[in-house]
């Protein structure tokens, strides 16, 4: 044969490979979920995520320390909140001495730099798991979009950077923008999940934080896994009403949406993946079905070439310390 192109000619040594690739992974990619949890010298793992904890502040102190260290800039804060203290209003949402307004200042203190984005929905303070105020079973939306912007300017006084409200109410990048205007937090930027799936995946964040529904499903407010051009729709409105980062959540399943959005917005883009697809590669890896740190590489990978800007995700440590 005489062909004119080979393109195993670019693939023939790793030198090549590597000068031709066209996605490379950097720990400044990642954005770190942490779970925290009230008590002292508590780092407990959760049974469904293998090799992921909840940390009490003390000890959050030192993780925090130690993700700087290793080139890992930005953190995602979720707080598990005890029974007692939750109910239909979020009430323990606004405290300014709550476990989250704790844990900003905690991050803070130990690292300055380090970027902390905060939860916000109501689902881990519900008495009924929803990410709303709930009448008559139904999760309501606009009373809940004013807890949800109150709970942001409480995140934003105790020192959060970033709010990132994961509920799906309508209206509510505006109100939380209005309230962080009007209190004059105009640099506390706003991350919002503008293409939340009602997604099965997220199992296993459920029992980290233990903020399973009580009833029913969250199908009324996420988005249905069987829409493309909703999501579009979702994210642009999100973005007219303030958001200044967008997030597509879950992660590889929906690497299409990511995909429609890189061709149509110009905000970053930041892609979640979650709680079930960490659960379904440990498990997996356990079994000594897959081999772990190959397609975990291989998943980071194909959320950034699909058009990912910002990755979040439990393997953000392992990655980096894989690359290093
Ligand atoms: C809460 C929230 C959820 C996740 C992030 N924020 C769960 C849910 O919507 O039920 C899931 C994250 C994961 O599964 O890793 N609003």
């Amino acid at each position: 044969m005489h062909l004119l192109r080979r393109n195993r000619r670019l693939r023939n040594s790793e030198a090549i490979r590597s000068l031709v690739r066209e996605t490379t992974i950097s720990p400044a990619d990642f954005l770190v979920p942490l779970f925290v949890v009230e008590g002292k010298g508590i780092q407990e793992e959760i049974a469904s995520m293998p090799g992921y904890y909840r940390y009490s502040l003390d000890l959050l102190h030192n993780e925090v320390k130690s993700l700087w260290a290793m080139g890992l800039k930005s953190v995602l804060l979720f707080v598990k909140v005890p029974d007692n203290l939750k109910d239909n209003k979020g009430t323990e949402a606004l405290n300014a001495d709550g476990l989250m307004q704790r844990a900003i200042k905690t991050v803070k203190d130990a690292v300055p730099d380090m970027l902390v984005m905060t939860d916000v929905a109501l689902d881990p303070y519900s008495s009924y798991g929803h990410d709303g105020i709930v009448e008559d079973g139904y999760i309501v939306n606009d009373a809940t979009t004013s807890v949800l912007a109150k709970m942001a300017v409480s995140h934003a006084r105790a020192g959060a950077d970033f709010v990132a409200p994961s509920d799906m109410m309508d209206g509510r990048i505006l109100a939380i923008r209005d309230l962080l205007e009007k209190e004059q937090f105009v640099n506390t930027g706003i991350m919002s999940y503008s293409a939340k799936y009602a997604s099965a995946f997220y199992g296993p964040f459920r029992d980290a934080l233990d903020s399973a529904p009580g009833f029913g499903d969250k199908k009324t407010y996420q988005m249905d896994p069987a829409n493309r051009e909703e999501a579009i729709k979702e994210t642009v409105m999100d973005i007219e009403e303030g958001a200044d980062i967008v997030m597509v959540k879950p992660g590889l399943c929906y690497l299409d949406i990511v995909r429609d959005l890189k061709n149509t917005v110009e905000v970053p883009i930041a892609v979640y993946q979650v709680s079930g697809e960490y659960a379904m590669l440990k498990a997996a890896a356990e079994k000594g079905w897959l081999d772990h740190d190959a397609v975990m590489l291989e998943q980071v990978t194909a959320i950034k070439r699909a058009g990912a800007n910002i990755i979040a995700t439990y393997f953000a440590k392992e990655v980096v310390k894989l690359l290093s």
